[in-house]
């Protein structure tokens, strides 16, 4: 069944949702089993969202377990310690990076204090999302649309966040949890590595997601 966001994808580019008449030649990259299988996975985890969570899930082993595990780590931890996440990142990692500043810099090259509020405040609002762990259809679609906004499929057509910039930003949010994590529980490794094995877990899914519609047809 097609989801929501496959319908809005075959109603942008509707060449998309015409059926294709075969040449009647096989691809003969498809007569091999192995990647025959690939495609159909790689075709199925792209329409449906939730076959892609499912699937990625069983790939990763994310589980029950990693769920509580992240649920209890926000009760404790992560939410407590949300605006301090943030201020970190924004105001002391990323106004310094050598790349990312730049993206914050008004015509004078200076660092622009407003501007950083926004970005943090759309942050804020993405990882209040994700502690809710309601890994529905509604949830990853989000995540695949925070993640489309960045490119011209549902951003402004001139808006390309390049990849690399996405994860620079992720890495330094999942380095700084990890470091605070580390220091809050070193009198209890077990927990700190249920969590950090979770979380670690969950951010792969949620860069998986989110950069689907990065492989577009303008690549
Ligand atoms: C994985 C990392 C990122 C996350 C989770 C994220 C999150 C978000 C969210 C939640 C929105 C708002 C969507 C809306 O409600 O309209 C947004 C929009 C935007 N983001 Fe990101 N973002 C990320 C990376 C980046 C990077 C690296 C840049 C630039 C260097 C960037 C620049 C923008 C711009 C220009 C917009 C659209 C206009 C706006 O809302 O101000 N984002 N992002």
């Amino acid at each position: 069944m097609a989801t929501a966001m496959a319908e809005a994808w075959m109603k942008t580019f509707p060449m998309e949702a015409k059926n294709k008449r075969s040449t009647g030649k096989s691809s003969r990259i498809l007569d091999v089993p192995a990647f025959n299988n690939a495609w159909n996975i790689y075709r199925d985890t792209s329409m449906d969202i939730m076959k892609r969570f499912e699937y990625m899930s069983k790939c990763l082993d994310f589980n029950d377990k990693d769920t509580a595990a992240i649920k209890q780590s926000v009760e404790e931890f992560v939410a407590p310690n949300l605006e301090k996440i943030l201020d970190h990142i924004y105001w002391e990692k990323l106004v310094n990076d050598p790349w990312l500043s730049r993206w914050f810099m008004d015509e004078t090259g200076n660092i622009s204090d407003e501007y950083v509020k926004v970005r943090r405040a759309r942050q804020k609002i993405f990882i209040l999302k994700i502690v809710e762990c309601k890994w529905d259809e509604e949830f990853w679609n989000y995540v695949r649309w925070v993640g489309a906004v960045h490119v011209p499929i549902f951003g402004n057509e001139d808006l390309y966040i390049p990849m690399r910039l996405n994860l620079a930003l992720w890495g330094y949010i999942h380095q700084y949890l990890f470091n605070l994590l580390a220091e809050a529980y070193k009198s209890e490794p077990e927990k700190l590595q249920k969590f950090t094995t979770a979380w670690t877990k969950l951010f792969w899914l949620i860069i998986d997601v989110y950069h689907i519609d990065y492989f577009a047809p303008w690549m």
